[in-house]
């Protein structure tokens, strides 16, 4: 098959459908339709200008200490020569937009976007269109079908694998786990795409248990903008309602986790609850040392940028993507978006050594600076 572009491989049924209509009218279809989906991103051809936006640096320590330096070391190796503009939003979607035109007022032709808020953002592929621009949405997704790329991890399966660690606590009864334990799920932000995902992973396995009463579920919501201190004071107003009768705090991420943590231990209920995290921060992997958070979802942010760089560099050379795309999405309405996404891994205190450390992704210098000798029968 000759080279496609997104915009062509997504509607090839629909495209489908018409040529057959033009042939069953004895019409010779008109094979335009490739070249005007090719001239769709026109920009992005030798492309030599990046835009990079990041959503905030407040709930995850991920985006400047890794997905920024990794998105650039990674472009900058597939693109010799590149410029890039890098732009953080602060939690802030209005802001997204502003540095989206900025990017694009200072020449960027290609436009990588981890969207504030997965609808807003959409305004930002329509107006990068205008201008022939792609844009790959980078870890969340943004919901508009002129995306050109969506690169992230499997994050249903981020839910799944935190369900499935509960699930499995509690039936081998650790952490003191009984039947009609009380759980909290405290969740991510829900104008995040991702945070719906990984809410949806985690109650396709816990709702059975709490259909049988195995689990019995106090409380679950949403944090804007997963901020921290928000969780913090959620958790606080369980544990005064419950009469701190809690035995299980699903929570997103690792930042949250460190502030729930925080109120479990105004309580001296730390490490008596098991707590659930994400990203393996420095902080979280340090929570599970101390056995303040039972465990994390280690997702090596390497792979995310590495993708996401490849298909730049695709892009600006007019390459062929099939091989770097393993599947699509879907956005609302319909449309495929042509991704790729990687696989997450369950952290605990058996397999920090073996995950984060041998991986590099954090080293044992640094996680045990600060903690007691021998903690998690990890650290010296
Ligand atoms: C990311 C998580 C991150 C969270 C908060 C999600 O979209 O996938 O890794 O912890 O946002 O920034």
């Amino acid at each position: 098959m000759p080279k496609l572009n997104p915009f062509f491989r997504r509607w090839l049924p629909v495209v489908g459908v018409v040529l057959l209509a033009a042939c069953s009218n004895g019409t010779p279809a008109d094979d335009t339709s490739e070249t005007a989906a090719e001239s769709e991103f026109a920009a992005a051809k030798d492309c030599m200008n990046v835009g990079i936006l990041l959503p905030e640096s407040d709930s995850s320590a991920r985006y400047e200490a890794y997905d920024r330096p990794l998105l650039e070391q990674e472009i900058k190796v597939a693109l010799p020569g590149v410029t890039i503009q890098y732009a953080n939003a602060n939690n802030n979607a209005a802001t997204q937009q502003n540095q989206a035109d900025a990017a694009l007022t200072k020449g960027a032709c290609i436009l990588v976007v981890d969207p504030n808020d997965s609808e807003q953002a959409a305004v930002i592929v329509q107006q990068a269109k205008q201008s022939g621009v792609p844009v790959i949405a980078y870890d969340r997704l943004i919901q508009d079908p002129d995306l050109a790329y969506y690169v992230s991890f499997d994050n249903k399966r981020v839910g799944e694998l935190q369900g499935q660690y509960i699930v499995d606590q509690l039936n081998a009864g650790n952490f003191g786990l009984q039947e009609g334990a009380n759980l909290v799920m405290i969740n991510g932000s829900q104008t995040d795409n991702n945070a719906l995902l990984f809410r949806e992973g985690a109650v396709e396995k816990l709702q059975p248990l709490v259909d049988s009463g195995d689990l019995n579920l106090v409380f679950d919501q949403y944090t804007p903008n997963w901020d921290n201190a928000r969780a913090q004071s959620l958790m606080e107003g369980v544990l005064t309602k419950e009469e701190n009768n809690v035995q299980i705090a699903y929570v997103a991420n690792d930042g949250m986790a460190n502030t729930v943590i925080a109120a479990l231990r105004t309580q001296d209920l730390n490490g008596k609850v098991l707590v659930t995290g994400q990203d393996a921060t420095l902080t979280g992997i340090q929570n599970i040392l101390t056995g303040d958070q039972a465990m994390t979802i280690y997702k090596p942010i390497i792979e995310e940028a590495r993708a996401t760089a490849r298909l730049v560099a695709a892009l600006s050379k007019g390459e062929d993507t099939d091989s770097i795309v393993n599947g699509t999405n879907e956005v609302i309405g319909g449309a495929q978006i042509p991704s790729v996404l990687a696989t997450p891994v369950v952290v605990d205190r058996t397999n920090v050594e073996q995950t984060v450390i041998a991986d590099g992704f954090l080293s044992k210098e640094e996680i045990c600076s600060g903690l007691p000798s021998g903690a998690g029968g990890v650290c010296p």
